[in-house]
């Protein structure tokens, strides 16, 4: 029977994608994202980051932060509690693994997908390691983000995969 074990011993197939979105590009990522993985047999789950705290964190599960950024390089409003609460608790993430797509615009040269990278500086604070680059969105590029997601993602998910077979 198909199972969503990667083999004895070793870690369970599981991505949550963290969303962080004002106008719903990084929903759209995350929804193909979704697709694509679990046609690749692992357990994926989006969850908005509305009302999120710390203790979303299992170290059997790798995370997908996949947020856009507003103001002047803040993450989006439904991000902001998530985010003050990891900066204020600073928990022991040196078992987390994520990784981070970064939605922006290059017109805002000063704060060029700050909310991406806020999330990565802070996981990475905690002691989480950061599964490859972080993917970086240029609204103003005129691709569709989720196209560029599901290209990038083919890679990370080949990361994630040396991650389960080695734990
Ligand atoms: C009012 C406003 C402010 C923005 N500020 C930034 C910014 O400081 N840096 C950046 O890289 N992108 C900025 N953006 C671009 C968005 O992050 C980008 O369009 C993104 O794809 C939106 O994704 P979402 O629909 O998931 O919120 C801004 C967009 C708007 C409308």
């Amino acid at each position: 029977m198909f199972s969503l074990w990667s083999g004895k011993n070793q870690m369970k197939k599981q991505i949550k994608i963290l969303i962080g979105t004002m106008t719903g590009n990084a929903q759209l990522v995350a929804q193909e994202l979704e697709l694509r993985f679990d046609g690749e047999g692992v357990a994926v789950e989006t969850v908005d980051m509305d009302g999120l705290t710390p203790e979303i964190f299992e170290m059997d599960c790798i995370y997908l932060i996949c947020t856009s950024t507003y103001g002047q390089g803040d993450v989006p409003d439904n991000a902001r509690s998530f985010v003050e609460a990891l900066d204020s608790s600073r928990p022991d993430l040196k078992n987390l693994r994520y990784g981070v797509i970064a939605l922006g615009d290059r017109t805002y040269a000063e704060t060029y997908c700050f909310g991406g990278k806020r999330f990565d500086e802070l996981l990475n604070s905690c002691g989480a390691g950061r599964i490859g680059d972080i993917l970086m969105h240029d609204a103003s590029s005129g691709t569709m983000p989720e196209e560029e997601a599901a290209d990038w993602s083919q890679e990370w998910l080949g990361l994630c995969e040396s991650v389960w077979s080695h734990k």
